[in-house]
């Protein structure tokens, strides 16, 4: 039994940097799985942390809109995306702005670009000759893991992605010290949105330049990228204006790369925290379980938000309209009365229910892609090193959004290549 921590504070970003979220949400589970959570003034948000609730807040649309914001970064203002967006869009507009994307996406997905991720993958992980160890920062090795996926998604060079990878961080961990700007927090978030929506506004006035059959042929022919894909989309008779092409490539890059790159370093921490690398790379038919179990255990978009259309009552609580709310999914994802032994890192667990891409019609666009992804990194790592180990002390980001490791030094030892007879 835990005691309800009376003076926790679920929108400090420190709690998430050097606290333990997980002892919090435990206690707010059992004592007060709905609880108000004031900020300043009479400004605040429920903080909703059962699993059954989460699901609940995410799934119902009707009660809960996403127009109004989704990130704890925005609350107390309102959106300019909202209707624009699509992940801040309501359905049914939000279903007609995904069901071209999501086509693009699952197409794109898997297969189609197995073999160029595969080659990405490679380059970020150092080779080791056999019979030597090296030490380097493996969570700063995967920080551009999202863009070799998303790079050829919406066709951006490789020159550009570190500065791509900073502008995310910037714009998904604006507390975190080692990407905010001196002017604090909102200057950074500021600065991090109009950098990359002037970004994609060259990268979409120089498509636009391309004769619209070009463009057309190519998608026809499945060559088209993304960015294609939503400057010939219609959503309600009309195409998407510029503003709503560049909000939803901002939603794309966003939506993969503050994700994407938390889970590997996430799992691998425990992995040496308990000794069990070497049973999972040891079974190759755990990689896709292992993969679910390392989502739910990254978790690596802490919450999402919405707001009560009207008033309503969850887990006995009422809520009133217009009140925010947050679904903490890092906490459903821990939730003792749907994972036995929560707590525990296994890749074997089964009927594996995560919520790390969220659910309902806002369930992540690019889960196939991400999931893709992951079993090809952790494939290539286990094939690559025998043994891994953490050195140093992990760096948490600073952020009540971002579940991530920024830093983590460890050792490797490459796994012997087999003698060809
Ligand atoms: C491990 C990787 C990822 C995780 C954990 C993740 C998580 C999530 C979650 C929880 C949502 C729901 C947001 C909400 O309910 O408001 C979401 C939505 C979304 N994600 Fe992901 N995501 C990942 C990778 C990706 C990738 C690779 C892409 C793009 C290629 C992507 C694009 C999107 C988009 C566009 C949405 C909005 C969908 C909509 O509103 O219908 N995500 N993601």
């Amino acid at each position: 039994m835990t005691t309800r921590p009376a003076d926790v504070n679920l929108a400090d970003p420190e709690l998430y940097a050097d606290g333990d979220p997980y002892a919090a949400w435990r206690a707010l589970r059992e004592h007060e799985p709905v609880a108000w959570q004031a900020v300043s003034g009479t400004l605040g948000f429920w903080s909703v942390t059962r699993y059954e609730d989460v699901e609940r807040v995410l799934e119902d649309h009707v009660s809960f809109t996403s127009e109004r914001g989704t990130l704890l970064s925005l609350l107390g203002r309102d959106d300019p995306a909202a209707g624009r967006q699509m992940a801040v869009t309501d359905p049914p507009r939000h279903d007609r702005m995904r069901a071209p994307l999501h086509r693009a996406l699952r197409l794109r997905s898997a297969e189609a670009h197995a073999g160029q991720i595969r080659a990405g993958i490679r380059e970020l992980l150092p080779d080791v000759p056999p019979g030597a160890e090296r030490t380097f920062d493996f969570a700063a090795a995967c920080a551009q893991l999202p863009l070799v996926v998303l790079g050829p998604l919406l066709g951006l060079p490789a020159r550009d992605r570190p500065r791509l990878v900073r502008l995310a961080m910037m714009c998904a961990a604006e507390d975190d010290p080692e990407h905010q700007l001196p002017g604090g927090p909102e200057a950074t978030l500021q600065r991090g949105h109009r950098e990359l929506f002037a970004y994609f506004a060259d990268l979409v006035r120089e498509r636009r330049r391309r004769p619209p059959e070009d463009a057309d042929r190519d998608l026809a022919e499945g060559a088209g990228d993304l960015v294609d894909v939503l400057l010939s989309m219609e959503v309600d008779g009309a195409r998407l204006t510029p503003g709503e092409v560049l909000s939803n490539c901002y939603s794309l890059l966003l939506g993969a790369s503050v994700t994407l790159a938390h889970v590997p370093p996430a799992a691998v921490l425990e992995l040496s925290r308990t000794g069990r690398y070497t049973d999972w790379a040891a079974d190759p038919d755990l990689l896709d379980s292992g993969v679910e179990e390392a989502l739910r255990w990254a978790s690596p978009a802490r919450h999402f938000m919405r707001y009560a259309r009207r008033p309503v009552v969850l887990a006995d609580m009422p809520l009133g309209a217009g009140d925010p709310v947050v679904a903490w999914l890092g906490s459903a994802n821990r939730d003792g009365t749907v994972f036995t032994r929560p707590d525990v890192f296994d890749p074997g667990r089964r009927r594996n229910r995560h919520l790390a891409f969220g659910a309902g019609p806002h369930y992540c666009a690019g889960a196939s892609i991400a999931r893709v992804t992951l079993r090809l990194f952790f494939a290539e790592l286990f094939a690559r090193y025998a043994e891994i180990e953490v050195t140093g002390t992990p760096r948490r980001a600073r952020s009540t959004f971002l579940s991530g490791i920024t830093h983590l030094p460890v050792r490797v030892r490459p796994r012997q290549k087999e003698v060809a007879r």
